[in-house]
């Protein structure tokens, strides 16, 4: 079976003309799709997958701007003894056909043929040092293609990052994009609903991540989008907690991070609750005041606020929450200033989300925020996190993190929470959770 996603390649012969007039004329973008390994499923690049639509492993996409711009593939040759292996693949010819390549290569041809297509290109875009093998055949073919060049005086083609210009595409989403991330999210949440239904303490969180993917899959999404942090107890206090071996008890929280990755477009969910559904009154106290400042923080997230004013007021009202439930004494004035915040909150609100889950896109420039623009999506994740053995934290919040996650896509007029059906409210825990117990295999 050959692997095809996308059934209209239409949007990436678009993407490749908008690449072009970003770029401007004389200018080559060399992208590879990566190598596949023996240990993880193989993944084709995000850059490359954006601009081509091609999923196969060992294909480089050389795209010339210009006038006339020019797209080439270079891929693996047909190989029926492989491909009784590993499946189906397109080879040259099927690339050119079904990708709309104006010409398609082996792949064994790229040495050969690079430094004829690099020839009085003014700016080379390569990603280096993300794989030696590609770095030498192009600092190679570079060189050569100057050497044909001798006699015309031409000098070495400058060097360019090209994340620079893709991802002040990748950045703002497409309609294809945002109904694909819309699926993603909301298939996520449903699978952190049915997570929250079937939980009974007792279970492992291992067993817990086994029933979040048995959701996502069974809703037909691709894999997880990263490995799912199922932290119950103070294991939440761990801000990237993946051990995932621990058994859950009755009156602790767990903190669930998980989101499922589907037309390669990822979602990235974070919700808190009691294992056994019903919320102790300190860890009432405790979690209404995150769920405030995250509630609050969402109605931000509109065109012209930036992430990084969006993280100053995370902080703001962070570390009031941290006065009021007296883990900090002090000025809120002083301790912002002098970051004692940290303690308890030492991360990013939120950050950029698409085909990667910390997704590509700057939050400033030239030491300014970047203002939020329509069709950007943002994750919107504040936590407070109370080390078990803090001495200086009253006793009842000791060993507690709270981290609640949404992922919006941002309007001039007001934030689309895409995330929006996996519950939060402390009413709609209490009721959901445990709610339809999961019987697992003896
Ligand atoms: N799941 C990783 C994060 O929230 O950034
Ligand atoms: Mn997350
Ligand atoms: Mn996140």
């Amino acid at each position: 079976m050959i692997i095809k996603t996308f059934n209209s390649l239409d949007i990436f012969k678009k993407r490749r003309e908008k690449l072009n007039s970003l770029a401007g004329p004389d200018c080559v973008f060399i992208l590879f799709s990566g190598e596949e390994g023996h240990l993880a499923p193989f993944r084709t690049q995000s850059s490359f997958v954006y601009l081509t639509g091609f999923e196969e492993p060992e294909a480089c996409a050389i795209i010339k701007t210009g006038k006339k711009p020019e797209f080439f593939l270079f891929v693996r040759d047909r190989d029926p003894a492989l491909e009784l292996w590993d499946g189906e693949r397109f080879g040259p010819l099927g690339a050119k056909k079904d990708f709309g390549a104006d010409q398609a290569f082996s792949l064994k041809e790229l040495h050969n043929e690079l430094p004829q297509l690099l020839r009085g290109q003014s700016s080379i875009f390569y990603s280096m040092g993300e794989y030696l093998e590609n770095d030498k055949i192009v600092f190679s073919a570079r060189k050569q293609a100057v050497a044909l060049d001798r006699r015309s005086g031409k000098s070495l083609s400058s060097l360019c990052d090209p994340n620079q210009i893709i991802s002040q595409m990748r950045v703002i989403k497409d309609s294809h994009e945002k109904a694909w991330m819309k699926d993603c999210c909301e298939l996520s949440a449903k699978a952190h609903t049915y997570a929250m239904k079937s939980i009974q303490p007792g279970m492992t969180e291992k067993q817990i991540q086994g029933i979040l993917i048995f959701s996502f899959m069974q809703q037909n999404a691709t894999t997880e989008g990263y490995t799912s942090i199922v932290a119950s107890g103070a294991n939440a206090t761990t801000l990237h907690y993946r051990a995932n071996n621990r058994k859950t008890q009755k009156n602790e929280l767990i903190l669930i991070d998980a989101g499922a990755e589907k037309n390669y477009y990822k979602a990235d969910i974070t919700r808190t609750y009691p294992v056994d559904g019903k919320f102790t009154s300190f860890q009432h106290e405790f979690y209404q005041a995150v769920l405030e400042v995250q509630k609050d923080l969402i109605h931000k997230v509109i065109v012209g606020f930036s992430l990084p004013e969006l993280q100053e007021e995370a902080i703001r009202q962070l570390t009031q929450v941290m006065i009021d439930l007296k883990l900090l004494k002090g000025k809120l004035k002083d301790l912002i200033k002098n970051k004692s915040y940290q303690k308890y909150y030492p991360h990013g609100v939120g950050h950029y989300l698409g085909l990667d889950v910390h997704d590509v896109g700057f939050s400033k420039k030239d030491d300014q925020p970047v203002p939020f623009q329509a069709g950007m999506v943002i994750t919107v994740e504040p936590g407070i996190y109370v080390p078990l053995g803090d001495q200086e934290a009253p006793k009842e919040f000791r060993g507690l993190g709270v981290r609640i996650e949404d992922d919006i896509y941002i309007t001039k007029t007001r934030p689309e929470i895409l995330t929006a059906l996996a519950p939060k409210e402390i009413k709609a825990l209490e009721a959901v959770v445990g709610s339809e117990p999961l019987r697992l295999p003896s």
